[in-house]
């Protein structure tokens, strides 16, 4: 395999979303022999009903299906809402893991960042998105704990990619994905 491709999802809607700003990173900072990619319509994806999960009815179900089964990897960005995973992101992991057993997501390396301004990095969050992607078929890299807190003080105006140290770690966490993308093409 030339080139590995990872979707990123970002789980806040928010404009200037740091978690969204970290997405911006991981593209910037993406290591030689991987296309990173942010997804952009998780605000348009409709809540998960069996009733309209009918192939091919919604076009913002579709891309997210067609981006997450063209990809290779997956990258996904997390705050904490509420002390656990942010609805938008629940939703689209809902949605790429249907049908079941060979939803989108399944068996694809899955890497978790999260990021919050409390210390502990939206931890509880992680946690949770790494068991519901783990449940929902994805190879979640376990041994992946990049959870970045107190983001006001780290970043203040700045934008992310300028702080080298989280510049690096978001880059060995796509290397990882990189790295796992490639064992499971040579196992
Ligand atoms: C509804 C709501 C619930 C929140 N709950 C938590 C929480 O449980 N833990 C936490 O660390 N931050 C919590 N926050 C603060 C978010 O972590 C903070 O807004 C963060 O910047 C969101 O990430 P973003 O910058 O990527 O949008 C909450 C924010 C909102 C809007």
């Amino acid at each position: 395999m030339s080139q590995t491709n990872v979707l990123v999802l970002v789980g806040s809607l928010r404009a200037a979303s740091v978690n969204r700003q970290l997405a911006e990173t991981a593209v910037a900072v993406a290591p030689e022999g991987a296309e990173v990619t942010v997804f952009d319509g998780l605000g348009e994806v409709p809540f998960y009903n069996e009733d309209i999960d009918v192939a091919g009815s919604i076009p913002a179900v579709e891309a997210l299906r067609d981006a997450a089964g063209r990809a290779d990897a997956l990258l996904i960005l997390t705050p904490e809402y509420n002390g656990t995973i942010p609805a938008v992101l629940k939703n689209a992991i809902d949605w790429i893991s249907r049908p079941y057993g060979t939803g989108a997501v399944k068996d694809k390396p899955v890497a978790v960042i999260s990021a919050s301004p409390s210390g502990n990095g939206a931890q509880w969050a992680h946690e949770d998105t790494r068991k519901a992607v783990r449940i929902a078929g994805g190879k979640v890299l376990e041994d992946v704990t990049l959870a970045i807190g107190g983001t006001i003080d780290k970043f203040g105006d700045r934008h992310p990619r300028e702080n080298a140290e989280v510049a690096q770690q978001v880059a060995d966490v796509v290397a990882s994905l990189v790295e796992a993308t490639k064992q499971l093409v040579d196992a």
